[in-house]
């Protein structure tokens, strides 16, 4: 019974087969799966699509990428979204300073409007963080936010400890498995069991051996074993923890 607790299938690469990909990873094990939210629109149907089934859960929120032309109706309509009872998270929010094309102050700026949203709703918080120089941390910190999650983790066992200080969990992706994972597996060996989740942020980030290609639910199991050679458990035993973890964290 395995946990997916970040995916995407709103994203226009599952247009083609959604609803059997999810089905598909559900026959395959996957107890729960959460769609997570990268617009207002995204919101909209991640809401849709946990209506429709009923071991999809939904987040609402806009991604750092998607805050450009972001105004404060937005976060009523975000606020409006949030209340449906499966919605069980405010999220992928954050910054990321990777790409050029989102101003990094208009981020900056969009960011601790959702986390407060997150704090007045009492919902956790998915938070994505991707080369930000610890702006994201700071602006966590100053928010005093500990009811979240860093997703997609590939940081070092340093910063993994710093985020776990702060009373934050930490999910990982198909990451864990790439060759050069070496920095992200020696942060695993000091996050416990209950502040661990996996996903796999499909469409995007497909483990080995299907690195390159669209991921879907039911490859969270590569992340699963990953897991379990580094800690010296069996698979089971990693699955078991990690869907105890996403359930609480997620109070579902
Ligand atoms: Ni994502």
């Amino acid at each position: 019974m395995l946990y997916d607790s970040h995916a995407h299938y709103d994203d226009s690469r599952f247009d083609a087969d959604r609803d059997e990909m999810i089905m598909k990873a559900h026959r395959e094990g996957v107890a729960f799966i959460n769609n997570i939210a990268s617009s207002i629109e995204s919101s909209k149907k991640s809401i849709a699509l946990a209506e429709k089934f009923d071991f999809v859960y939904a987040t609402v929120g806009v991604h750092p990428s998607d805050v450009m032309g972001m105004t404060d109706n937005d976060i009523e309509i975000l606020r409006d979204l949030a209340k449906h009872k499966k919605v069980v998270a405010i999220g992928e929010i954050g910054l990321d300073y990777h790409y050029d094309d989102t101003s990094e102050e208009e981020q900056r700026m969009w960011f601790p409007p959702q986390l407060e949203l997150s704090r007045e709703l009492s919902l956790p918080v998915v938070i994505h963080d991707r080369e930000s120089r610890g702006d994201c941390i700071r602006i966590l910190k100053e928010h005093n936010i500990e009811n979240g999650v860093v997703h997609c983790f590939s940081g070092s066992a340093e910063t993994a400890k710093e985020i776990l200080k702060m009373g934050l969990h930490i999910s990982f992706t198909g990451v864990l498995t790439f060759k050069n994972a070496r920095k992200a597996i020696e942060a695993l060996k000091v996050i416990p069991m209950d502040r661990l989740m996996i996903e796999t942020d499909c469409p995007y980030m497909s483990p080995e051996p299907y690195r390159g290609k669209r991921n879907y639910s039911g490859y969270v199991i590569k992340v699963a074993e990953k897991i379990a050679e580094i800690k010296g458990l069996s698979v089971e035993e990693v699955a078991m923890q990690t869907t105890k973890t996403a359930k609480k964290f997620f109070n579902i």
